[in-house]
């Protein structure tokens, strides 16, 4: 059966009283660690680029981006829960984004991803993204980068 992302919960614009939850979901399901004062951060610097995912009273997913230029727009951050993948909540999510992105006349959008990261990336690439260059010893633990763009 296919399940639709509006049948399973709603995405809605981060408050702060998110912060743990989002925090929380962020080092259960991405490499890098992050503290709730980096994604209060993200938040400050534009409110309305945080997006959740909730299913019931619970966050099972969010993206985070960012103003990278004037007329280029960032994903820094996209989790879904595991067991709540492969139902559409990513690409609604990721689609959001691109409408708030649009609504602020970006132009286009970049992300970085590990260059290990299979499933991430096949799902950019479904999405239009294409890998424009490496970025060697990017993170923490020295690995790659790929760094993704497509036009909006
Ligand atoms: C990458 C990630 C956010 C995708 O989230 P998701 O909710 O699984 O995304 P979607 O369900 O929209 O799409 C995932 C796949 O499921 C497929 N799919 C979507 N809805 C579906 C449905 N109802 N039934 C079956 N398959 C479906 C999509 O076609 C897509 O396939 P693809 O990856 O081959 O393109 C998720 O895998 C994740 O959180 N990964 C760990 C964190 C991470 O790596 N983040 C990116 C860091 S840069």
């Amino acid at each position: 059966m296919v399940v639709r992302p509006a049948e399973i919960g709603r995405i809605r614009t981060f408050i702060p009283d998110d912060l743990t939850d989002i925090t929380e979901l962020s080092n259960r399901t991405l490499t890098e660690y992050y503290t709730p004062d980096i994604i209060y951060d993200i938040y400050r610097a534009w409110p309305e680029s945080i997006s959740v995912y909730v299913a019931g009273k619970r966050i099972v997913g969010f993206i985070a981006g960012a103003k990278y230029t004037r007329t280029e727009g960032r994903i820094l951050l996209l989790a879904v829960e595991r067991e709540y993948r492969t139902m559409g909540i990513g690409s609604a999510l990721m689609e959001h984004f691109f409408e708030i992105c649009r609504k602020n006349s970006l132009l286009s959008i970049r992300l970085e991803v590990k260059s290990d990261n299979a499933e991430a990336i096949r799902f950019y690439r479904r999405y239009g993204f294409s890998v424009t260059h490496t970025m060697p010893g990017y993170y923490s633990d020295m690995s790659d980068a790929l760094l993704m763009w497509r036009m909006l």
